[in-house]
């Protein structure tokens, strides 16, 4: 495929079937770029569905980065239930009271000032510069690493990111960055809701499910929102509650008190704030 070619293809597809309707691509949201980095880091691994959901809350509760630096632990972390990767949420509220520190509550646009703050990898700088502030720089996620194997790669196995940058590079619209990567991100989307099933897929996912009850990350979700609702418990509550053996919950609750997202008190642990 030529490099025009794809081009006309991509911007063809997002005049018929862009999302336009998403609310950080709206004009209010994108001239904010407290609220881009917000819906950036909640996108990153969590479904746009659920992110339409808990976004606007997110943003009433917590409208700038002074609001997020000032705000309780544990009351960002209740706003943040149901996205997973809690995480995420810990480091935007470090980052905020970085922000407010280091840049008077102005978030930079340089991709490598973006890059140096808690949470931020090089494909959420990039869409942060090119969502927030129009920047042409080239990065890859998911959806924009799907589109160009695709299009560019597709009989070749195992495509390192570095010629699918080249391609990103060669065929960025410098003009109108922030478009031309929502639209590549849709394309990438339809791409990966018509991929062919996959006869083994059901069982598969099955075995994914399977996987994940009982995995830390379901261990630490359920002794977090444990927390938040039932307030300061002992570990052998915890454990109960959870239906998870003890010693599980102790392996679980030792990470969590490292991370400082729970903090220990005689016998009972509780949310730190
Ligand atoms: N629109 C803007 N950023 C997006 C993202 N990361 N995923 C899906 N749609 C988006």
């Amino acid at each position: 495929m030529t490099t025009e070619r794809f081009k006309k293809l991509i911007w063809e597809y997002y005049k018929t079937h862009g999302r336009h309707a998403l609310v950080w691509r709206t004009k209010a949201h994108f001239n904010d770029p407290y609220r881009i980095l917000v819906s950036e880091v909640m996108l990153q691994q969590t479904q746009v569905s659920r992110v339409m959901r808990k976004y606007p809350e997110f943003i009433r509760q917590f409208p700038n980065f002074r609001s997020l630096a000032k705000a309780s632990v544990p009351s960002v972390l209740s706003v943040w239930q149901g996205m997973g990767y809690n995480r995420r949420a810990l480091n935007l509220k470090r980052l905020s009271e970085e922000v407010v520190e280091r840049y008077k509550g102005r978030l930079p646009s340089e991709p490598e000032a973006l890059r140096a703050l808690p949470g931020i990898g090089a494909a959420t700088a990039g869409s942060i510069a090119a969502f927030a502030f129009n920047r042409p720089v080239p990065f890859i996620e998911t959806n924009i690493r799907r589109v160009f194997i695709h299009s560019f790669f597709p009989a070749k196995e195992g495509v390192c990111d570095e010629d699918i940058l080249g391609m990103v590079r060669k065929t960025l619209d410098r003009e109108n960055p922030r478009e031309w990567y929502y639209a590549l991100m849709d394309y990438g989307t339809m791409l990966a809701a018509e991929e062919k099933e996959n006869p083994n897929r059901k069982s598969l996912s099955y075995r994914k499910q399977a996987a994940f009850t009982g995995s830390r990350r379901a261990v630490r979700g359920g002794i977090l929102r444990t927390l938040l609702a039932h307030g300061p418990m002992t570990e052998r509550s915890l454990a109960i509650w959870l239906g998870e053996p003890i010693a599980r919950i102790r392996e679980v609750l030792d990470i969590l008190k490292k991370e400082k997202f729970v903090i220990r008190k005689g016998n009972v642990v509780k949310i730190a704030g």
